[in-house]
């Protein structure tokens, strides 16, 4: 694989910032200086960053911050798909974790991994999701009261579980959920008789976005972030 690719797989550097790695002679191949970030690099290569020397990958897990208008599906004849936000052989391999709407932006799991994806999906793991919600009218007192104490989704025959909510202004809030209902986030939010205008993830469970990456950028986790699931 290209030896930016394989950098922003197996360290923290994004694709540009590898780039800029190899660019400035801080990458070694087989011990030699390699500045070209399209150079091909293979498993059997002894490859280093700063003269350490970096593994070859083996689940692949990362983050995206989710553009508005990009839909969570492996193939649509008529959006761009979340997975084209990252190198095609690395978004091939990938499972997204939990999907989001395609008006939905920020924080997006991808990963090859089926049994972290679990962890974090599963309604048997308790797995908070955070949500920065933008509202069409004012929040009322008695809304986050019923949104706390859980409230009956349009088509279900259960309350959801208790949600937590901070009002940082009359009509947003921080909204976080353990379950992943579709649309459950603009069904609660229905429940109690208000709409949706703007809907953002910026948490899953110690995971934040951060300031880092733009719309449309990604990342590889780090080896701790993998391990907070
Ligand atoms: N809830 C929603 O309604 N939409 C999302 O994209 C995520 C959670």
């Amino acid at each position: 694989m290209r030896l930016d690719f394989y950098l922003s797989h197996v360290t923290e550097l994004a694709r540009k910032a590898a780039k800029i790695a190899a660019a400035k002679g801080r990458v070694t191949v087989n011990g030699e200086v390699v500045k070209k970030a399209n150079y091909m690099v293979q498993q059997s290569d002894q490859i280093c960053l700063d003269a350490e020397l970096l593994a070859w990958p083996s689940e692949g897990y990362y983050l995206v911050n989710k553009p508005a208008g990009y839909v969570c599906a492996n193939q649509d004849p008529e959006h761009p798909i979340v997975l084209d936000l990252l190198p095609a052989h690395l978004g091939q391999q990938l499972n997204i974790v939990g999907r989001l709407d395609k008006d939905t932006t920020g924080l997006l799991l991808l990963t090859t991994d089926g049994q972290w994806l679990h962890r974090i999906t599963s309604p048997r793991h308790v797995c908070d999701k955070r949500y920065r919600v933008h509202l069409a009218d004012p929040i009322l007192d008695e809304a986050i009261q019923q949104l706390e104490v859980g409230v009956l989704l349009n088509g279900e025959d259960q309350l959801t579980k208790p949600a937590k909510v901070e009002r940082l202004a009359s009509n947003e809030i921080y909204l976080t959920i353990q379950e992943g209902k579709y649309h459950q986030v603009k069904r609660m939010l229905a429940a109690v008789g208000n709409r949706v205008e703007a809907l953002h993830r910026d948490q899953i469970g110690p995971l934040q976005l951060g300031e880092g990456i733009s719309a449309g950028e990604y990342r590889a986790l780090t080896s701790d972030e993998v391990a907070y699931f």
